[in-house]
Formats: structure tokens, sequence, C-alpha cells
């Protein structure tokens, strides 16, 4: 679902065209759709609303900070990876007690700032004009991240060792590896037992015994929650099944230990549309899940959700202008201003992105996003960017109407993991962000320039 489609052979994001916005705002250009965001997220939490679970969006997806500001207006707390996120979450207006701070290799420096305002590199900021005495007020008085998702015994006792220092207590939840698949790529798989993250559940009990409620150092730091996180995307219930029944067995082990198990983040994952009816509903999802953590909830256990790509994946589209169209050994390409620099998915998981050109004649309009496209007339290229690599390309051996230089290209579903994993490689600045409302539409992050990324380089005077 997203508020992207065609009117009369022309590409509109809510009440703006796509080709007004490329002209106004230059390509490549990343536009969202406010109320593309808005639908999910109110979408999602009605099909979970039986487990009142607390919605922390996973920034890594897409960070921009007016997002994060919509975000947190409709209620979500968010899901962090390293201190940067944290203080992007903070300064879009999020508070510590809704921030959880996952991340397998946190830093002390990190740990120490998420503990205590002190620590915070957001004390020399100055909000772009000049000092921010609210923002000052605002810091000054924060206090720690509601959770910190520990994925090791070591980070536990750099945890425990930091809060002690600073006179706090930390609240942690282990991220469990229960040992499941989630069938995704091989890169984004994160819950099988030779992936990096987590620890298992035999390890588990064991931390549970030093770290937990009952154990001595819970003055400064009180272990007593589960997380998991399995991959992105997950297309089936399957192995959120298969992860929770885990979780459910190592709480009523540790819970006959005497620990107190107060939170279960069941992690994000959720797929989005990048194929028309490739993946399932969020009552689907809930149709699985829901049931299996009731009980936990009725006892007063708190449910958290980690979900990032399916509130914003939809809700963005990358717009880039064909530059030059030429044939090589058999193939026919063209070669546009954005490629793995902008938009790296393709590249680097092999990535689907329906693409169809933003202005097009009425029998192409597409009523579907598909891999193979059947409508009279198309032919096959491979969309490539401007950078030098044989692995730059958006789209290979992809069925598309004819376009020319000049034409406006439209790549979907890239508002998760888009602009977030976007890169100056080759010295491509990187792309602006606008945000449409209505028929309104606002520049939320500059086109970065060259001259910019050049500064960053120079001496200071
Ligand atoms: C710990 C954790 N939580 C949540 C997410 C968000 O995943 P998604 O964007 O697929 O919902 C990720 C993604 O990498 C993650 O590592």
């Amino acid at each position: 679902m997203d508020h992207f489609r065609y009117q009369n052979g022309e590409l509109v994001c809510e009440g703006v065209s796509a080709t007004a916005l490329a002209d106004r705002f230059g390509t490549p250009l990343y536009v969202y759709s406010a109320a593309t965001i808005r639908e999910h997220v109110t979408r999602l939490r009605t099909a979970f609303a039986a487990l009142s679970p607390k919605i922390c969006y996973a920034v890594k997806a897409n960070g921009n900070l007016h997002l994060l500001r919509l975000l947190s207006s409709l209620g979500c707390g968010m899901d962090v990876v390293s201190l940067g996120e944290l203080e992007r979450a903070f300064v879009a207006g999020v508070e510590m007690d809704r921030i959880v701070f996952a991340g397998v290799g946190k830093g002390e420096q990190e740990i120490r700032a998420a503990l205590s305002p002190v620590h915070s590199p957001m004390r020399d900021w100055r909000g772009g004009d000049g000092p921010d005495a609210a923002f000052a007020a605002r810091l000054a008085k924060r206090g720690s991240v509601s959770c910190f998702n520990a994925e090791s015994e070591q980070e536990l006792e750099v945890i425990a060792r930091v809060a002690e220092e600073l006179g706090v207590t930390a609240r942690a939840a282990l991220r469990i590896n229960p040992d499941v698949d989630a069938y995704t790529h091989a890169y984004t798989t994160t819950g099988k037992a030779d992936n990096k993250f987590g620890v298992t559940i035999d390890r588990a009990i064991a931390l549970f015994d030093r770290f937990g409620s009952r154990s001595r150092s819970a003055r400064h730091l009180v272990l007593d929650g589960l997380h998991v996180h399995l991959g992105s995307p997950i297309y089936t219930t399957e192995p959120y099944v298969a992860a929770i029944r885990k979780l459910l067995v190592l709480e009523h082990e540790l819970r006959a230990r005497g620990h107190a198990v107060r939170s279960v983040d069941i992690g994000g994952g959720f797929a989005a549309d990048y194929e028309t009816g490739k993946t399932p509903a969020y009552d689907t999802y809930a149709a699985a899940i829901v049931p299996l953590l009731l009980p936990l909830v009725e006892r007063g256990v708190q449910i958290v959700m980690e979900p990032g790509r399916t509130i914003v994946a939809n809700a963005g589209v990358l717009l880039t202008r064909v530059r030059y169209t030429k044939h090589n050994g058999g193939k026919h390409f063209v070669v546009c201003d954005a490629g793995m620099n902008a938009l790296i998915r393709p590249a680097l998981y092999e990535a689907f992105h329906f693409i169809w050109p933003a202005r097009v004649p009425a029998e192409l309009t597409p009523t579907e996003r598909r891999s193979e496209m059947n409508m009279p007339g198309l032919n096959p290229v491979d969309v490539v960017g401007p950078i030098c690599e044989s692995g730059d390309f958006l789209a290979q051996a992809r069925k598309l109407p004819r376009v020319d230089p000049g034409s406006l290209l439209c790549v979907f579903s890239a508002g998760a993991y888009g602009m977030s994993m976007a890169s100056n490689y080759n010295d491509q600045p990187l792309p602006a962000e606008v945000l449409v409302e209505g028929d309104r539409a606002s520049v939320i992050r500059e086109r970065q320039t060259i001259v910019g990324i050049l500064e960053a380089e120079s001496p200071r005077r």
C-alpha cells in the first residue's frame, strides 16, 4: 500500500506530480509520502492492538529527522544501533524512555552517552541557528535509554561497569540467537547460529543468573528483557513463530529460576511491497504472532516491536534521470544519474525494485508492480548508474517501455535502506530528500554539494 499512483499516464505522489518534483528539485531525488507512513503505522498498530506493543521504529531504515518527527508524533519510540542514531532520535524530539539501544558492537563512549547527558556529543549542538536554550535544557534533564538490547557477556559487563561509575541503573534485554532461518538474503539473515548476533539460549540462562534481577549486579544493571531479530525482509510467519516458541520456553525456564522477564522484543523484519501481492498483510503476521504472546501480556510483560522497512519502504521512491542509452555485447543499457551510490540494495543484496518511467502513454500505465510486466512493446534493459563498477545497477534484464536521454525513471519502494545506505562513492553528492503531504512538497534534506564534500576534508584555518 502506498500513495504513489499514475493519473493520466503521470506518476503522482499524493497530490504532486513526480515530474514536477524532479524539475523543481533535480535528480537523483528521494520523495516520501507522509500519508503512506501514517497509514502503515496505523495499520500495524491496529493489527497488533491486542498486545499493546511499544512500537520502536528502526532508525537505520531511514533516519531523516523530519520522518522521525512524523513517526514520533504518531506515537512511535525508536530502535537505534549507534550513538549517532540515538542523538538523531533525541534531536527529533524522542525522549530516552522511548528509545531502545541495540547493536552488536556498542562502544564504551556510546554506552556512557546513552546513560548520562554529560557524555553526549550534543552538548555542542547549536541546532543550525545558534545556541538553542530549549534543547540544552532538555538535554541536561535527559536520563538513560529505556533499554539496551545487549548481545554478549562482555557488553553486559561494560554496561554494568559504566552504569556503576555514573551512579545510575541501566536496563537491558538480552538478544537471543534462536538459530531460526528467516529465508532471506544471506547478508540480512541475523537469527541463525552462525550469525554474529545475540547469544544462544544456553548462554542466556547463565547470563540471567549473573546479571538478572536476583543477581548482585542488579543495583546498576537490571537484565530483565528478551530480544530477538531474525533478519529482513521476512515474507512468511513461520520464522517468527519458531523463534517466539523458543523464547517462550526460555522465559518459562527463567521464571522457574526466579528471574523477572518484563519485556519481550520481537524485532523487525516485516516485509514491504516490493512486488505486488508478495507480502503478507499485517493481519496475517498478527494472526500467527499475537496468540503466542498474549499470555505474556496478560502477565504484565511489555511487548516491543522494531519495524523499519515495512513502515517506510513503500513510502519512498527514488527519481532518477536517464542520461544515455546504449548497446553493448548484445545488451541494452539505460545509464541514469543514480546508481549504487544512491541506492545500493540491488548491487548489495540483489534486491528487486520496480522501475518505471514517471510519464507513460495511458496503455503503459502499470496496474501492478512485478519483475515480469506483461505489456506490448517492452524491451529488456539493464538500468545502471554512473559509478565505475560493473556491479553498479538498479535492475538487470528488466523489461521497460522505451526511454531516452532525459526520461525520468521512478525506482519504487526505496524509502527503506535507500538514503540511509547512500554514499559519496566516486564523489557523487548525496541526493536531496522531499516530503510530500497532500499537495505540498518540502525539502527535508538539501542536496549535498561537491563543495560540501570537499570542505569536510579541508584544513581548518
Ligand atoms: C536489531 C534490529 N531491529 C530491527 C531492525 C529493522 O528491521 P526491518 O527494517 O526489516 O524492520 C533491524 C534491521 O537490521 C535490526 O538489526
